[in-house]
């Protein structure tokens, strides 16, 4: 008989149940029930059966994934098995999106094919630019990029055909492209500085500086493709959790897209990065950073930003990278002094008994701000660049969930916590 049996007694009935016990693929995944195998735990035979609760999915895998792989114990990330150290130090952000979309590392052919599509794809239409200028000046570039990622899926007129693969890779194409040339496009129109067209020939990240900035300097345009390597996916999170969520229902990949990222907006998730630098500026100096961390223990409300994760109990391996990068911009930029005072929240938040027993470390988002602050770009654009990265990681699952044939439009169940059945009552009566 299999071992791989979760096997027991439902002692509201005396009657024995059992759930078989699955394994990932790769041993480290653990073992897994299906939760819809409680369904036959019923107390009759006509009642509903046991359901999973968990709020927060803390403890529910929605999918298998092959894309990217996170033990959040060791502080281990890989993207389809190759470290995220190996990826930042040798690789390039298209290599990367190619990797994560389609499996493999591409030869020099296919990346060159990739590439080509991908920037060719940083022209968009006058018709796109002009709707962002219908945004405030001085608005928030988050909200004015959710508003132009949801209005391409008015402005393209095939976004509904996605069935085929050679379909799917033109959406995916088009949409890393366009997202890179939108986030310089609302950076530069909340500025009140005129646009920049794309140039494909400057490359992906080199188009993107010269978007935002007008000019490209070398240095910066490779701490740029490191940045966006380390930001290009991290399996289910919010936010890719809500791409799958509005491409289950049969959606487009622009609107998934625009739900992905206003879901990355708030300060809990891609939101974060801007959060430390309002932080690092209400800290103020680097003598004052005791007293913030006392106050972060003492009042529960006030969080460490850019500190903590739901998956690594360890240092996040990218804020390791991030952090050597900052020097490498600082040399062309200038110091970002912000960093000292992030530097010291570290070092006294590392030898704090709270933060040692919740197993708190910096984040991706700790020291992503600072380096983007350095080089020219205003808080309200964090969140931003970490949305032109993630394009391709939220692509890739979206890809993944369409030929999933276990996969059905997402929709969790809930427990009732309201009235029981009553009977209407007359306005005049109440
Ligand atoms: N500062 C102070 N206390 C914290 C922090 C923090 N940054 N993070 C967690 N805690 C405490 C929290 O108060 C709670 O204590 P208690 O159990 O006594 O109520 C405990 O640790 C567990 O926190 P949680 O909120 O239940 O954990 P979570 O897994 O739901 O939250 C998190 C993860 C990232 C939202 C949280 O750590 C946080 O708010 N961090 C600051 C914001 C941030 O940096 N977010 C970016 C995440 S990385 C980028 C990305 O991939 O999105």
């Amino acid at each position: 008989m299999s071992r791989n049996m979760l096997k027991g007694t439902d002692k509201r009935t005396d009657k024995p149940f059992k759930l078989s016990i699955d394994r990932g693929t790769y041993v480290a995944d653990g073992a897994y029930v299906r939760t819809d195998g409680l369904r036959k735990i019923k107390r009759t035979d006509s009642d509903f059966g046991l359901l999973g609760y968990d709020p927060a999915y803390l403890n529910t895998a929605s999918c298998k994934s092959a894309i990217t792989y996170i033990d959040g114990e060791e502080g281990i990330l890989r993207y389809r098995g190759y470290p995220i150290e190996q990826l930042a130090e040798q690789s390039t952000y298209l290599e990367v999106a190619y990797l994560l979309i389609r499996g493999t590392l591409p030869t020099r052919d296919q990346l060159d094919e990739f590439s080509e599509r991908v920037n060719s794809q940083t022209s968009v239409s006058e018709d796109v630019l002009s709707f962002i200028r219908g945004f405030p000046v001085g608005g928030h570039t988050m909200g004015m990029l959710v508003g132009a990622l949801g209005a391409l899926s008015v402005f393209c007129d095939d976004v509904r055909d996605f069935a085929t693969e050679e379909a799917q890779d033109r959406h995916i194409c088009r949409l890393m492209g366009h997202v890179a040339t939108l986030g310089a496009a609302v950076h530069r129109h909340s500025a009140g500085l005129s646009h920049v067209p794309p140039d494909p020939d400057l490359g992906f990240c080199g188009n993107l500086l010269n978007m935002l900035f007008g000019e490209v300097d070398p240095v910066l345009a490779h701490a740029l493709e490191v940045l966006l390597i380390l930001h290009a996916d991290h399996e289910q999170n919010c936010s890719t959790s809500t791409m799958r969520a509005i491409a289950s229902g049969g959606a487009d990949p622009y609107s998934a897209m625009a739900g992905a990222a206003a879901a990355l907006y708030g300060p809990a998730h891609g939101g974060a990065n801007e959060a430390v630098l309002k932080m690092l500026n209400e800290v103020g100096s680097v003598d004052k950073v005791a007293d913030y961390i006392d106050r972060v223990v003492a009042e529960k409300e006030l969080r460490l930003q850019g500190f903590g994760h739901r998956v690594y109990s360890n240092y996040d391996p990218r804020a390791k990278i991030i952090k050597r990068v900052a020097y490498e911009v600082f040399e062309v930029t200038g110091k970002n002094p912000l960093i000292d005072i992030a530097l010291e929240l570290e070092r006294v938040a590392l030898q704090n008994d709270y933060f040692v027993s919740y197993n708190l470390y910096p984040n991706v988002d700790f020291y992503s701000g600072i380096i983007y602050q350095a080089m020219g770009l205003p808080v309200r654009m964090m969140t931003v660049l970490f949305a032109v990265g993630r394009s391709c990681g939220w692509l890739a699952q979206w890809r993944e969930l369409l030929g999933d044939s276990e996969q059905k439009i997402a929709r969790p169940r809930q427990i009732y916590t309201g009235e029981d059945v009553r009977d209407y009552v007359a306005l005049d009566q109440r």
